[in-house]
């Protein structure tokens, strides 16, 4: 399972490109693969990793990783620490934005 994350910053302009397994949240894959990208509680719950989702958010399972517990999350933005690709999802291209 390979999905492609296209990472822009909070402007919009294009950064880099990701590629997700689909096994652990996006904020996981971003580090790993070096996007400078904010992070702190790695849990759902500060807000530092929000990002909204340009491109594909019918592919992204919101809370994969767990809770939500930061409320302030608009319908197409997501915590990233806690966000994964939706199990069986293949071969498709989402793009985000960061927030911070
Ligand atoms: S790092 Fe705190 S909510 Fe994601």
């Amino acid at each position: 399972m390979v999905n492609k994350l296209k990472v822009h910053d909070k402007k919009g302009n294009f950064e880099q490109e990701v590629e997700m397994s689909g096994k652990r949240s996006m904020l996981d894959d971003m580090l790993d693969n070096g996007v400078n990208v904010f992070f702190g509680c790695m849990g759902g719950s500060c807000s530092a990793c929000k990002c909204k989702i340009t491109k594909g958010l019918e592919h992204v399972d919101k809370e994969a990783m767990g809770p939500q517990v930061y409320s302030d999350v608009a319908e197409d933005e997501v915590l990233s620490c806690i966000a994964r690709v939706k199990e069986g999802v293949d071969g498709e291209e989402i793009e985000l934005e960061k927030c911070l």
